[in-house]
């Protein structure tokens, strides 16, 4: 008998969630505050409204509603976690960590737990990160988090951004799984991360701890983000695919950070997906940086498009610039 050749740990996803708040605010509200349209939003985002968390609300509470419905998703408790990755740009304090908030609030007992600041680009970040201790067999249970509270950083004054954010969170349960080492094993498969800080000014918030010690307000150069997403995006998803060793229309799912509904399909057009592979919830949940792809994976989830055993492609576009892109079959 030929020796048995040796199981691959994979970091294997076995329960989503997704959270937005109550509040929907719609274009016509927005449209009573700045000088905007419902027809002007619509035609060049595809955005139609965006949740907003209530000012009581910490990102921390949406992340944990989150995490309570990934866990019980994947028939695990509180008790099982032992690594939690936030990633968020608008976390509840400076310190400590989101994620050991989130901890506390579950009531997980000690283990790891830390934020990823990647802005929009943070999940596909956070689940590379996390993937570095559940397929080292570091992990048995990990939540991946996003979650974001955008709207507070916004200038209501600024048409230009204000209209395009939203607040929720989403998450996913990472557990290890023994694979075969190839593209048919379940778990994250591959991934291509990048940042090019010299594209800094084109979108920031003008506000920091150490430099004017205020919060500030989301800064964005809009057309030269668009023009840099498409090309930028579409690099990292090939290398992505490569490195897990798929080609991109073998993918069942693309699920996009949501941003604008005309990045998404420039993507997938420039990359040859099928436009009814696409996952786009930009228009009810606007953009939620570092929730909208774990976001649109539940609700795909939810809805029974995407089922276990498929091949999902994520990727993602945000400040610093960061960009990046993930593989994983469900
Ligand atoms: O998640 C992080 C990554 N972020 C993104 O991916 C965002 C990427 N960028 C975008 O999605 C688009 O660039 C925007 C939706 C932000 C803007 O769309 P655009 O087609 O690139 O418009 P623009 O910035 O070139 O502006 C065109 C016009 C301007 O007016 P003038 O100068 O031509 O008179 C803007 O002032 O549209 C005006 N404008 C608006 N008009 C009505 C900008 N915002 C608004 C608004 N309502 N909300």
């Amino acid at each position: 008998m030929p020796p048995k050749s040796p199981g691959v740990l994979r970091s294997v996803v076995t329960g989503v969630g997704g959270f937005l708040p109550d509040r929907i605010v719609t274009n016509d509200e927005l449209s009573r505050i700045v000088d905007t349209s419902d027809e002007w939003i619509r035609e060049r985002t595809g955005i139609r409204q965006r949740r907003q968390a209530a000012d009581d609300t910490p990102v921390s509470d949406l992340a944990v509603e989150a995490a309570r419905r990934a866990l019980a998703a994947a028939g695990r408790t509180p008790q099982d976690v032992d690594l939690i990755v936030v990633a968020t740009t608008t976390p509840d304090l400076t310190f400590p960590a989101t994620a050991t908030i989130v901890q506390r609030k579950l009531g997980c007992p000690v283990g790891i737990a830390f934020d990823v600041q990647a802005v929009c680009s943070g999940f596909v970040y956070a689940l590379s990160v996390a993937d570095g201790f559940v397929a080292r067999d570091r992990s048995k249970c990990a939540l991946v988090i996003g979650a974001e509270t955008m709207t507070r950083l916004m200038d209501w004054t600024d048409r230009g951004t204000c209209v395009l954010f939203g607040d929720g969170a989403g998450a996913v349960v990472l557990e290890p799984g023994e694979g075969e080492g190839t593209t048919a094993d379940r778990g994250l498969l591959g991934f291509a991360l990048r940042a090019d800080g010299t594209k800094q000014e084109l979108l920031y918030v003008d506000g920091g701890v150490s430099t004017n010690r205020q919060t500030g307000y989301l800064r964005m150069q809009g057309n030269q983000v668009f023009r840099h997403a498409v090309v930028n995006i579409s690099e990292a998803v090939t290398a992505a695919a490569a490195d897990a060793g798929v080609a991109v229309p073998e993918v069942d799912w693309f699920i996009p950070h949501q941003a604008n509904q005309r990045i998404l399909e420039g993507v997938a057009r420039r990359l040859g997906i099928d436009e009814n592979k696409v996952i786009s919830t930009v228009a009810e949940h606007a953009n939620t940086s570092a929730a909208s792809i774990p976001l649109a994976l539940d609700e795909g989830v939810k809805d029974g498009r995407i089922r276990p055993g498929q091949l999902l492609l994520l990727e993602a576009m945000g400040g610093g610039l960061t960009w990046g892109a993930c593989v994983l079959r469900l």
